[in-house]
């Protein structure tokens, strides 16, 4: 499994900083040259101040789900032992996902039900870009309905200002590997922005955040 990549724009930890915010992204594609990859890659590039997006990379090695292979006592697989980590290190989870045949792709539809068992994304915030291209035939609408309803039993409370709509098409990645199009690098950096709600809420220090409009209710603003 290759090392999960991590970008913070040089930032270091010290003691008398604040604690960057942590997102796990994950792409429910494991297509090279993935539109959905290229969406994450871009929201971590322009990740606010104190948030760090560290892109997931080891969905194309989690075994297929079997409850057998997950026990109660003793260790799961490797490499769902390492998601686990990974999710348990994260202060939120940003997904970025096509729809294959009117539904969620294999391998995410297995990350996430190994996230059952473990319970690490039991009451994290988690948002989800839809970069279904304008020709796509359903615009991903089913893929994205039934993330909402896996999302529900794992437990997660879905950041609905996290959640944009930004068609992409393959031609808008450039050679970086990042979107191109500057209206849709404006909209992807967008979910960056509610994970400072998500900090003030861990702080407990209301007053001083963005917008405390729906803080308290089962879903962040
Ligand atoms: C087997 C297959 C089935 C697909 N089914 C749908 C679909 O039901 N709805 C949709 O909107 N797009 C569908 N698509 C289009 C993909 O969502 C689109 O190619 C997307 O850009 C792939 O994301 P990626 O670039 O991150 O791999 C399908 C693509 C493939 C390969």
């Amino acid at each position: 499994m290759r090392s999960p990549s991590r970008f913070s724009k040089g930032r270091r930890l010290t003691m008398d900083r604040p604690r960057l915010i942590r997102i796990l992204l994950i792409c429910g594609s494991l297509r090279a040259g993935s539109t959905n990859e290229a969406v994450l890659r871009t929201a971590q590039e322009s990740a606010t101040e104190g948030v760090e997006g560290i892109l997931y990379h080891g969905m194309g090695d989690l075994p297929l789900f079997n409850p057998d292979d997950d026990p109660v006592e003793g260790p799961p697989p490797p490499a769902v032992a390492a998601l686990r980590q990974q999710l348990r290190k994260s202060e939120g989870i940003l997904i970025s996902t096509p729809e294959y045949a009117g539904a969620l792709p294999g391998p995410l539809v297995n990350l996430l039900d190994w996230t059952v068992g473990g319970g690490e994304t039991y009451g994290m915030p988690v948002g989800f870009v839809n970069a279904a291209g304008r020709a796509a035939p359903t615009g991903g609408t089913s893929a994205h309905a039934s993330l909402r309803t896996i999302l529900g039993y794992t437990g997660s409370e879905i950041v609905e200002a996290a959640c944009p709509r930004v068609p992409v098409h393959r031609a808008d990645i450039g050679k970086d590997g990042l979107i191109a199009n500057h209206e849709a690098r404006e909209e992807i950096a967008l979910p960056s922005r509610p994970w400072q709600n998500v900090r003030c809420a861990m702080t407990r220090k209301a007053a001083s955040c963005p917008s405390a409009s729906a803080r308290g209710s089962r879903h962040f603003a």
